[in-house]
């Protein structure tokens, strides 16, 4: 019986590819080449130094390893300051009723997201007080597919991978969710999300019935 839900933020609970898109590509642009909504497709739950990495290599721009801790900074302040005006309405549909129904039916949650921004965006949301605990980009050092965060959202409810349910919408998160012995529910599209237990166009799909079914 699931005991946990663990969620990805990014395309999960929030938007947010929108303004990492503005951010990168305000980014490409000042380097001298362009950014494509395709190409910040690729970068869905990829850490924020190797999104950097692959940009540079899409532009075809060399930089030293200083110079590429500079730029992601850049790019994050500029991703900062366009989060400081999230609201509540950002919320992805049914996210938060799905938090409160499960919270509601007594299991415990976790947040397991690459990004170091996770706690700002939460408190500008309105969703921070929903999650028993929060493990992020500030917290893991190795990135999805390597299960690290899944595991340590586990552990840091006090449950064993097996009873936790993760909820995901980039691959590489869906991949580290198995690689970590854990059901995994797919956001979004079934044709790329390979290996989901459950494929659910977003959380205003989900029920506690689908979730018990697992
Ligand atoms: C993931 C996003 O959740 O977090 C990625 O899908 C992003 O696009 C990554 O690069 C890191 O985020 P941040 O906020 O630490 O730059
Ligand atoms: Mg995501």
């Amino acid at each position: 019986m699931v005991k946990a839900c663990i969620f990805d933020l990014d395309g999960v609970i929030v938007d947010t590819a929108v303004y990492h898109f503005k951010a990168w590509k305000r980014l490409a642009n000042h380097l001298g080449f362009d950014f494509t909504e395709a190409e910040n497709e690729k970068l869905k739950g990829v850490s924020r130094v190797r999104s950097l990495q692959l940009i540079l290599e899409w532009g075809g721009v060399k930089k030293t390893t200083d110079e590429q801790s500079q730029l992601a900074d850049l790019k994050n302040s500029w991703y900062v300051e366009m989060i400081q005006g999230m609201q509540p309405d950002e919320i992805l549909p049914g996210a938060k009723e799905f938090l409160l129904t499960v919270r509601n039916a007594g299991l415990k949650t976790a947040l397991g997201s690459a990004s170091k921004n996770s706690r700002t965006i939460l408190e500008k949301v309105g969703l921070i007080e929903l999650f028993d605990s929060i493990i992020d980009g500030n917290t893991v050092t190795a990135s999805k597919p390597d299960p690290e965060v899944f595991l340590k959202g586990a552990q840091s409810l006090g449950f064993n991978p097996a009873d936790c349910v993760v909820f995901e919408d980039a691959i590489a998160g869906v991949e580290a969710a198995l690689a970590g012995g854990m059901k995994v529910v797919g956001i979004g599209d079934s044709a790329t999300l390979i290996g989901a237990n459950l494929v659910v166009a977003g959380l205003h799909e989900m029920n506690l019935d689908k979730l018990y079914k697992l």
